[in-house]
């Protein structure tokens, strides 16, 4: 496995794999790796000629007052779970590589950002489009793989991809849980072990929202007034925001009468977590 910290030499490999006819699999990741990225990693390596990995805590998708500065980073353990899994090249750039000057050139999208993640952190998702754009032009990847626990961002870059014609294809691989149901995400690490077990409120609560649809309910408020009294029986937890959005739209709706999905961001302590089940057609 080769580690690399510069843009032109990235470039240089992997425009030579392209021109020997070999598919290379992307996987963008800010580094400390869990079992998702594993997921991510592997689902491309069993797809692909090359597999390439991204590492980059992107300053441009963080706003002022979150977790830039502490956003755990660790490259050494990072690039032997990299090697591990098969990586065949981990980029990993410094700040100034990836923005020489300071960025000109931004890549937004329209409406899908409106909401839930994009209502409560402003400039977010312009940030991810962004990164995700120079990386899809550096790398030039035939598949790149995001997990659906980040489900907003998905739809964000799957709509990225068509609208700017890229001819990477975006693959959505399944969000991974820890046993008692905790979705892994790198900010799990902040997690002292009391918050650790609070965190567990997350899941519950959207277990009992789901046991409520199958037992008929269809009333969004209904369904977001389960989960914040669950969320409240938990001290150290407090809502950010809950919500119950068209599946293709990412929309408020009141009553489940189409694809949804339910959504939920929720503070342990100082560590922001985000959750959601998908309510598919024919629920
Ligand atoms: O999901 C992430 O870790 C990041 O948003 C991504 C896609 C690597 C862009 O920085």
């Amino acid at each position: 496995m080769i580690t690399l910290k510069t843009v032109q030499e990235t470039r240089e490999i992997t425009e030579s794999w392209i021109k020997q006819g070999l598919k290379i699999g992307f996987v963008p990741t800010m580094g400390c790796l869990h079992d998702g990225h594993v997921s991510l990693i592997k689902r491309a390596r069993s797809e692909n000629d090359k597999v390439v990995v991204s590492i980059f805590v992107n300053p441009i998708q963080f706003g002022p007052n979150e977790d830039f500065e502490r956003y755990p980073r660790d490259l050494g353990r990072d690039c032997l779970i990299c090697e591990k899994t098969e990586a065949d090249l981990v980029f990993a750039p410094s700040v100034d590589e990836m923005f020489p000057c300071h960025n000109l050139a931004f890549v937004d999208i329209k409406e899908l950002g409106d909401y839930l993640c994009g209502a409560k952190r402003p400039g977010h998702f312009r940030g991810v489009c962004t990164i995700v754009s120079k990386f899809f032009n550096i790398i030039r990847p035939d598949r790149a793989y995001f997990g659906e626990k980040d489900f907003q961002q998905l739809a964000i870059i799957q709509q990225m991809t068509l609208g700017l014609s890229f001819s990477t294809q975006i693959v959505a691989c399944p969000t991974v849980r820890e046993s008692d149901g905790l979705a892994l995400s790198s900010r799990n690490s902040y997690l002292s072990d009391v918050e650790r077990r609070a965190a567990r409120v997350i899941p519950k609560s959207l277990d009992l929202a789901r046991n409520a649809l199958a037992g008929g309910e269809r009333d969004a408020t209904t369904l977001k007034n389960i989960i914040i009294q669950k969320v409240a029986t938990e001290p150290l937890a407090m809502v950010d925001y809950i919500e119950v959005v068209d599946a293709t739209l990412l929309k408020p709706i009141p009553r489940i009468d189409r694809p949804a999905i339910v959504a939920v961001a929720v503070f342990i302590g100082e560590t922001r977590l985000i959750d959601h089940f998908l309510i598919e057609e024919g629920f």
